[in-house]
């Protein structure tokens, strides 16, 4: 049996993962590829740490015991960062290395550049765990669904926001108060920046938005918004709507372009993502011959992320066997534009404090009309102080006539306060 050694880089939360999988189920995996698939050796900071792991598995704090091991056929990037990790997978795949990664924020910014070196040295470069952990979905889009034209994918790729809203929805709470408790209970980091501010999610997108339109997409080039200013009183008007708030990551083919964009989005409740809850992450993708496919389970943690990076191991495997490594690429051919914000098409979910007295809902109309904009459904609140809450609701219009019915808004002198302006995701389903 042919003998294939892994060399880990890192082995932390996802490493460890991996070599647990690799060891309990090595039976399956190596019958099924006819190959012996033991991790060699791993790379780690602190080799006093205690860690719980089998004897045959080396450790080493030199990146050169791997990356110059002639041994070693796969290289498994699971450190996360950008650096030194990019230098590391450069070097692995010049020195003839296959390279399985699972560091959404490296591919988001350098993906081409890696690509590039993988393709040069023709090499494969996978990268399942980089979205979704233990989701299948970067293989569904490079293989199962290669077949159709993409025309919409719509994630919930986040587990941490995720969690937050479907707290807030569930119970009634304070954002501020769920993501105490969850830092609290280790869903969400020390520092959770990243996932609130939406950036991770924006990472994940534009890996999936690349394969999904054969256009090269960044993380610059995704437009992106966090939950922070989501507050437990508009998720009970969204459910007066019919609706939950969930922090999208979407990604639309149209004709002017491509739209990429993440941000929270009232979500109709019979839409298939409206459901899913907690930390859990799923993906609705529609394509022109398979029409409504959505793909859902953990999105992170060791054996979920392990089995997406082990199951790159076992393709990698495969096609050593069958002398056709290298030949994967992740091929940009369509070069689609990629729409600015301001050309977004949305409806919106508005709310307001104004005087309540005669007029002013005349004016509110009026600037809304002004800017072409049509009002999908109205909510009006009595409040105190002579003063009304009410919600405007649109039909889907460009982001820009949003932004001129808005600043109308803004210098009106019976306006108190715009609370919050949340995007509506209504088509595309
Ligand atoms: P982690 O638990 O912090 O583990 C990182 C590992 O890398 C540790 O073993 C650490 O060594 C080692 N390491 C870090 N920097 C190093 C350096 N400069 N030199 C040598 N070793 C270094 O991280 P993780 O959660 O497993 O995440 C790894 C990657 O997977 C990231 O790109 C992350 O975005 C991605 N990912 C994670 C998840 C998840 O559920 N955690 C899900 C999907 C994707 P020590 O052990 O000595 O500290
Ligand atoms: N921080 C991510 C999340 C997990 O909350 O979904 C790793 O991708």
């Amino acid at each position: 049996m042919r003998k294939i050694n892994i060399g880990l880089l890192g082995l932390g939360t996802v490493g460890s993962g991996v070599t647990s999988i690799l060891q309990k189920n090595s039976f399956d995996i190596n019958t099924r590829t006819g190959a012996d698939i033991k991790v060699k050796r791993a790379l780690v900071q602190d080799l006093a740490k205690t860690r719980d792991l089998s004897k045959d598995i080396l450790l080493s704090d030199k990146v050169s015991d791997i990356l110059d091991d002639p041994e070693i056929d796969i290289v498994v990037e699971a450190m996360g960062g950008i650096e030194p990790a990019r230098t590391y997978i450069i070097t692995a795949l010049n020195n003839g290395k296959n390279v399985v990664t699972a560091n959404k924020d490296l591919l988001a910014a350098h993906g081409q550049e890696l690509f590039e070196v993988a393709q040069k040295n023709k090499r494969d470069l996978y990268y399942e765990a980089s979205v979704a952990g233990g989701i299948p979905i970067i293989a569904a889009l490079r293989q199962s669904l290669t077949a159709n034209r993409i025309s919409s994918l719509i994630g919930i790729i986040n587990g941490t926001t995720n969690y937050i809203l479907s707290d807030m929805t569930d119970k009634g709470r304070d954002y501020n108060e769920v993501l105490r408790e969850s830092q609290e209970l280790g869903y969400a980091e020390a520092d959770p920046t990243s996932d609130i501010e939406g950036l991770d999610a924006a990472r994940k997108l534009a890996i999936l938005s690349t394969i999904a339109f054969n256009t090269r997409v960044t993380i610059d080039d995704v437009f992106s918004e966090g939950i922070s200013k989501v507050s437990k009183e508009d998720i009970k008007y969204a459910d007066e709507l019919n609706c939950v708030i969930k922090l999208l990551a979407i990604a639309k083919n149209q004709e002017d372009g491509i739209e990429v964009r993440v941000h929270p989005a009232l979500l109709p409740k019979n839409h298939p993502l409206a459901t899913v809850n907690g930390v859990y992450n799923a993906i609705y993708v529609v394509g022109d011959a398979v029409g409504e496919t959505m793909f859902y389970g953990k999105g992170a943690g060791s054996l979920p992320t392990g089995s997406a990076v082990v199951s790159d191991i076992i393709q990698i495997a495969r096609n050593l066997e069958s002398k056709s490594v290298g030949l994967s690429d992740c091929d940009s051919y369509r070069n689609y534009p990629i729409k600015s914000s301001d050309d977004f098409t949305t409806g919106y979910y508005i709310r307001v404090k104004v005087k309540d007295e005669p007029r002013v809902f005349a004016s509110l109309a009026l600037f809304f009309a002004e800017a072409g904009i049509s009002f999908a459904s109205i909510i009006q609140k009595p409040r105190s102080n002579e003063k009304a809450e009410i919600v405007l609701v649109t039909h889907p219009c460009k982001e820009s006539q949003l932004k001129q019915a808005v600043a109308s808004l803004n210098s009106y002198s019976k306006l108190d306060k715009i609370y919050n302006v949340i995007r509506m995701e209504t088509n595309g389903f």
